[in-house]
């Protein structure tokens, strides 16, 4: 009697998740080997943080919502996991590797490899009128003072008057001081804390006054 071989062949690996996570971690920390001070942190955000930072955005609010220093993506998962329409979005990456990893990752997204120093400019060539909320990874702690100091501005400015900014921090102080917060019209409310994230990450809401 013919027994049937079992074939030896495998199947095709598919990406796994943790193969997924893997990359992204490898691609962060080639990142903060080309520019610590402008990804100001070694590891990318968690998950809970992302989904942390998400929850604060009210998405039933009409106009854009603008995320700024998207590093792998995991803002953008989370922003696209919470039902937000990909036309809503707009997002800005620095680092060109970092940029063309998000723009592979999400072919559906408006993403720019662009400065979010230059946030007013960037709206007006695309057209982007009110801006319901901007979700911000920009590590204001470690990138230069003026450099930070003009994009909180412009958040401040570009936001709609009910809308907010949400950015997260490794420090205790709210990431924008109040003397800056104050010339810009805003207010600050830490809203969460998510120790799960490495390190331990404050959620900030700033609003309009
Ligand atoms: C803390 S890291 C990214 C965090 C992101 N949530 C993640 O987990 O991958 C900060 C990101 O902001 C970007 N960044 C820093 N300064 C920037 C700027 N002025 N304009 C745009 N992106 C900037 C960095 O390149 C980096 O990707």
């Amino acid at each position: 009697m013919n027994k049937k071989i079992p074939s030896r062949k495998r199947a095709p690996k598919k990406a796994q998740p943790n193969n997924r996570h893997k990359r992204k971690r490898h691609h962060f920390i080639a990142a903060w080997v080309r520019s610590p001070m402008g990804m100001g942190a070694l590891l990318p955000s968690s998950r809970r943080l992302a989904k942390a930072m998400v929850a604060e955005i009210d998405t039933d609010k009409s106009g854009a919502i603008i995320e700024l220093g998207a590093g792998t993506g995991v803002m953008t998962h989370a922003l696209l996991e919470a039902g937000i329409p990909p036309e809503r979005l707009l997002v800005i990456e620095r680092d060109p590797k970092l940029h063309a990893t998000l723009v592979t990752q999400f072919p559906d997204l408006t993403v720019l490899c662009e400065d979010a120093v230059n946030l007013q400019e960037l709206l007006t060539t695309h057209k982007i009128t009110k801006v319901c909320a901007i979700l911000s990874s920009i590590p204001f702690l470690t990138i230069p003072k003026p450099v930070g100091k003009a994009i909180q501005e412009q958040m401040a400015r570009v936001i709609d008057k009910d809308g907010l900014v949400v950015q997260f921090t490794y420090g205790i102080k709210s990431p924008i001081s109040k003397k800056q917060l104050e010339s810009c019209g805003m207010y600050a409310k830490r809203t969460k804390m998510v120790m799960t994230n490495v390190p331990p990450a404050h959620v900030w809401v700033f609003r309009k006054i």
